[in-house]
């Protein structure tokens, strides 16, 4: 039975679009780890009756308790869902070309540390862009600089605010993670 472990820090909409997406095909397994004790993904996946991981910086970085847990559960893929720490060099040799990220804008522009959420849409609304999307890419060890995998892409409109851009660009996401998923998964 596949098991795609999950990665999420916050609300965790992307996360729960994939679990019912997979849950509704076949027997998966999930299993979300998140770094952030009072996240609502954490909520999500306990409604979703998948187990998750709470876990430190020390575990990530210093102790190796994350690292062991993944080579416990050999999840067939790991999947970042609005995940903001960088994953460490140990796990990504560990699994190579098992992780992955989506990214809400048209990289390798409007990425890197401190882009994420309504950061990366007011960015590229200041750019006067008018055309966005989203990316979904191998993970290495920089802030969203790994292998492109897919890109999808949506107009900007010249009314658009951080919010109406996110929502247009958070439909893209759940449209095409879990199909990107399930593709890698076949590999
Ligand atoms: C998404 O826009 C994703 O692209 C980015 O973080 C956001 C997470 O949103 N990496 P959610 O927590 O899945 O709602």
């Amino acid at each position: 039975m596949p098991l795609i472990a999950i990665f999420a820090s916050g609300t965790g909409t992307n996360a729960e679009n994939i679990i019912k997406t997979f849950s509704s095909q076949q027997n998966f397994q999930f299993i979300v780890f998140c770094n952030n004790p009072t996240a609502e993904v954490l909520q999500r996946a306990e409604k979703l009756g998948v187990p998750s991981i709470i876990f430190t910086r020390r575990d990530l970085y210093e102790n190796g308790t994350v690292l062991q847990q993944l080579l416990a559960y050999k999840p067939d893929l790991i999947a970042l869902a609005g995940f903001l720490w960088l994953i460490p060099a140990e796990i990504i040799q560990h699994f190579p070309d098992k992780i992955i990220n989506i990214h809400p804008a048209l990289l390798p522009k409007f990425g890197g540390k401190g882009m994420y959420g309504e950061r990366v849409h007011r960015a590229v609304i200041e750019a006067n862009a008018t055309v966005s999307g989203i990316t979904i890419h191998y993970v290495n060890e920089n802030y969203d600089e790994g292998q492109i995998i897919f890109q999808a892409s949506c107009p900007v409109y010249s009314w658009d605010t951080p919010h109406t851009l996110a929502e247009r660009v958070h439909k893209l996401e759940y449209e095409h993670y879990p199909k990107i998923i399930a593709q890698l998964l076949k590999k």
